[in-house]
């Protein structure tokens, strides 16, 4: 995992230097992508892309790849480091400025970094096989525009931190109203009823890639039922089955909130049909 991107070439990460005065570092001013791909195929390529795409409109960052150039950079780290369970991580910056000042620069181009990481193998839709995942519960209290896949994460490290410190996965966040958004770095659903319930997109959630691609692969095959709406506490605690999404997890069961089993405390049913049709439908986009 050596080789790496940086504004127009590859090579071997030590010798991958940017500036001090890069807004990334100095701003968290930056838009990410990761990408999974698994023995050299991508997942969900396009999408991410059209995300990464509506993040820098967003926040006006002037870069215009295409989605070729872009599919160009990510297969050449996916060959020279070796095609196996990767992740690949897109990063576009706002780019070096002179001085540190708030407003966006006019004339600076943007810093471009991409590498690839190691992930786990895909999960394979099995109950017996499947790792249960432990969550903690917190308030969310990141910012309200968290549809913007920015590289500033400092709200939802600290959140990943502090399920973490608690021997937790992951970390589930729930509004003012007590409403679960989603969870410091995946998506998260409840199953009631054989029922998949899920938060609809806003700015309290990122539009993950995993969940969209879930969410159609379920209404294509329809025997499954979905809802997007607001999901209480009080449901994921009585929850027959919680998951979370994500470009290196796929769907995750979880087995425990805050210390208390989710349902019977195994992996569920409805995760394994889930999981299965995910596992053959995620190369169609
Ligand atoms: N995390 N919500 C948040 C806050 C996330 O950071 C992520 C992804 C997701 C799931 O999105 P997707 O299905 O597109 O991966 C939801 C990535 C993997 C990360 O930051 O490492």
């Amino acid at each position: 995992m050596s080789i790496v991107f940086l504004n127009d070439s590859y090579m071997p990460m030590e010798e991958a230097k940017i500036s001090p005065m890069d807004r990334g570092f100095l701003f968290g001013d930056g838009i990410y992508e990761v990408i999974p791909s698994y023995d050299g195929q991508l997942v969900g390529f396009a999408p991410h892309i059209e995300r990464m795409k509506n993040g820098m409109q967003e926040i006006g960052i002037k870069f215009d790849w295409s989605v070729d150039k872009w599919r160009e950079v990510t297969e050449g780290l996916i060959e020279k480091n070796g095609r196996g369970n990767l992740g690949i991580y897109l990063h576009v910056s706002r780019g070096t400025d002179s001085k540190r000042f708030h407003a966006y620069p006019e004339d600076v181009a943007p810093t471009i970094f991409a590498f690839a990481f190691e992930i786990a193998a895909a999960p394979v839709a099995d109950k017996a096989q499947a790792k249960g995942y432990k969550v903690s519960t917190t308030r969310d209290l990141r910012w309200e525009r968290c549809h913007i896949k920015s590289t500033s994460l400092l709200g939802n490290v600290m959140h990943f931190q502090q399920g973490f410190e608690q021997g937790a996965n992951e970390t589930l966040l729930f509004n003012a109203n007590n409403e679960l958004t989603e969870a410091s770095a995946c998506n998260a659903y409840i199953v009631k009823d054989g029922v998949v319930v899920t938060p609809p997109l806003d700015n309290q959630i990122l539009p993950g890639i995993t969940r969209f691609m879930l969410l159609d692969i379920l209404a294509k095959d329809g025997t499954i039922k979905v809802e997007e709406r607001a999901i209480t506490m009080d449901e994921v605690f009585s929850a027959d089955e919680v998951w979370v999404t994500s470009s290196s997890k796929e769907v995750a069961a979880v087995v425990e909130v805050d210390g208390k089993p989710v349902g019977d405390g195994q992996v569920g049913d409805v995760w394994q049909a889930a999981q299965k049709l995910y596992s053959a439908g995620k190369h169609n986009y």
